[in-house]
């Protein structure tokens, strides 16, 4: 094994030689869970020779960048900003979709995602502020001569340092609310009739009064991005570039999105050559689990075990909810392995044993796994495509809804509503998953066709950004609708000129008529008389 990735290593860099294919990378940060994901995709840019820096704020929630063992450079960014701010920001954030969501109305729910769009766009500015209002850092950025930048649109901020630094710049991201950013920045074309709104928590399929509310939330969230935009972003951006510009303009000029999800989750749908999608890129075969949790996992015998995560956010509960559940779970034939490490529930079963972490991909690849407990993210759902294991969603917030709508349709799931939750629920859902085998089926079909694909997700990944990198850009890529106005886009003006064409000739016809209509009165009244 280590020879290999000896070997690996000394193929990367022979590559390398040849000149200009070894690249200096900047990275512009993201956080929580889109962190892990990226990291991924950075770790593999290392072993294939490129350099990595990433610039850091020096408050944040996991990135660790006083890591020595780390292959990345960090460039820290002082933000004036404490870890205890940040840790309070996340709890308010965490508190309200966990305990009180449910008690919101729809509007109140949009009220309060506008309200947390702002705390984290106000932290994005901070760490903005640090970088392009410091010329030192800049000069240096400058000088070291950086030939890509990646940013996560959500984290906003990359595109206008890669302006700055005037290098191509690449996404990696999974969704913004509404698929806003994809759609009027991209300029990914999302027909409002069958391809559904991120947060929606819609599918492909949409009767009439479905396809009006992912219409009108497709409007909501492009007016909602666009006046917040333009209150806090786009005057800074014009400021600092010294051009008359905007947000959503910088970030159209991106040069690849590479999205995370494939087409064994997300509903066909039609996408631009300059759009990939790269789901399950941090998927691995499951290596052996630790001594300890393999003998408990093979303690379960026939039966085998059930795996329950809420994610890397989420790990306290109010002792309510995790009483709730640890009852449920103990009701189970099955060995439960739970991530969580708040206080150990009275309720807690002899077949369940908690862990303040869990090698979550290992676990899911193991043989005896029958079922995946989840919140939905992201991550843990490739997870469980990669391994082609069924799963009970209690998604919570973001894109977890979503997500588990998508495993839904899917057929290789069964939703849950967490605000709600009962022990029975919890019991009948994860038996149903287990005992209906038409959901192990589908999960294996999905599996299948993750699996299936001529080039694996992290190397198509790579391959992008090394392209960009080679070629500078991917301008040809780039749709010619970035130049038009939002009416030349949907064709309103030649509509408008036909619509007058038309009416034009219908008056005259219509003039004509009468006129002829008249003469021939004439005539007769004349042959008349
Ligand atoms: C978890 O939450 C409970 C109540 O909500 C609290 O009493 C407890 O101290 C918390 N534990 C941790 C580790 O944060
Ligand atoms: C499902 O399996 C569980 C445990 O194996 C069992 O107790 C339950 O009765 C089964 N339910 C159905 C509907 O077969
Ligand atoms: C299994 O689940 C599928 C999908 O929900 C359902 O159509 C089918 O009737 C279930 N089978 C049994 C035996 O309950």
């Amino acid at each position: 094994m280590m020879g290999q990735r000896f070997l690996w290593l000394l193929w990367a860099y022979t590559y390398c030689w040849s000149p200009g294919f070894c690249g200096k990378v900047v990275v512009w940060p993201t956080d929580a869970s889109h962190w892990i994901n990226l990291k991924v995709l950075l770790e593999e840019l290392i072993l294939r020779g490129h350099e990595v820096t990433v610039l850091v704020p020096s408050t944040n929630l996991l990135i660790d960048y006083q890591d020595t063992s780390s292959p990345f450079t960090f460039e820290v960014l002082q933000v004036p900003f404490t870890q205890e701010t940040l840790d309070a920001i996340m709890e308010d954030f965490l508190n309200t979709w966990l305990n009180e969501h449910t008690k919101l109305s729809f509007w109140e729910v949009l009220w309060k995602v506008r309200k947390d769009l702002e705390v984290f766009s106000d932290i994005s500015r901070m760490t903005c502020d640090t970088l392009v209002l410091n010329p030192q850092l800049m000069a240096k950025l400058q000088q070291a001569k950086f030939d890509i930048l990646i940013a996560d649109p959500l984290a906003i901020g990359g595109e206008l340092v890669a302006e700055i630094l005037a290098i191509p710049f690449v996404y990696s991201f999974r969704f913004s609310v509404g698929n806003m950013a994809e759609r009027l920045c991209g300029g990914l074309p999302s027909p409002p009739s069958y391809v559904p709104a991120s947060m929606g928590r819609l599918t492909d399929r949409m009767h009439f009064m479905e396809r009006l509310q992912n219409f009108l939330f497709y409007l909501y969230s492009d007016y909602f991005y666009l006046d917040h935009w333009r209150d806090k972003w786009d005057e800074y951006y014009s400021d600092i570039l010294g051009r008359p510009t905007t947000l959503c303009e910088t970030m159209g000029k991106a040069e690849m999105w590479l999205i995370r999800t494939y087409w064994d989750f997300e509903f066909p749908r039609p996408f631009l050559p300059n759009f990939e999608f790269v789901g399950g890129l941090h998927c691995q075969p499951a290596k052996p689990l630790p001594k300890e949790m393999e003998e408990f996992v093979q303690s379960s015998g026939e039966h085998g075990i059930v795996v329950f995560s809420l994610g890397s956010m989420v790990y306290n509960l109010s002792d309510e909810k995790s009483n709730i559940i640890a009852g449920a779970l103990s009701q189970l034939p099955q060995k439960v392995l739970w991530r969580y490490k708040g206080r150990k529930p009275e309720t807690l079963g002899s077949n369940t044993r908690i862990y303040d972490w869990i090698p979550q991909n290992d676990l899911l690849g193991h043989p005896l796994t029958k079922a995946f407990i989840t919140h939905g993210g992201t991550n843990g759902i490739y997870e469980a495509i990669y391994h082609g294991v069924p799963l009970v969603g209690l998604p919570m917030f973001a894109d977890q809804h979503d997500n588990i709508a998508h495993m839904r349709a899917k057929g290789a799931a069964v939703e849950l509503d967490f605000g709600t939750l009962k022990t029975q629920d919890l019991v009948d859902a994860v038996n149903t998953v287990i005992n209906n085998s038409t959901y192990k089926e589908n999960a294996l079909k999905l599996s299948r066709i993750h699996h299936d694909q001529p080039v694996k997700p992290l190397d198509r990944a790579v391959f992008w950004i090394e392209f960009v990198m080679r070629h500078k850009g991917a301008k040809h890529l780039r749709p010619a609708s970035h130049h038009l106005t939002w009416y030349q886009y949907h064709c309103l003006d030649v509509l408008a000129f036909l619509f007058t064409c038309a009416a034009i000739a219908v008056f005259i016809l219509v003039k004509c008529c009468l006129f002829c209509c008249k003469k021939c009165g004439r005539i007769t009244k004349k042959k008349k008389e």
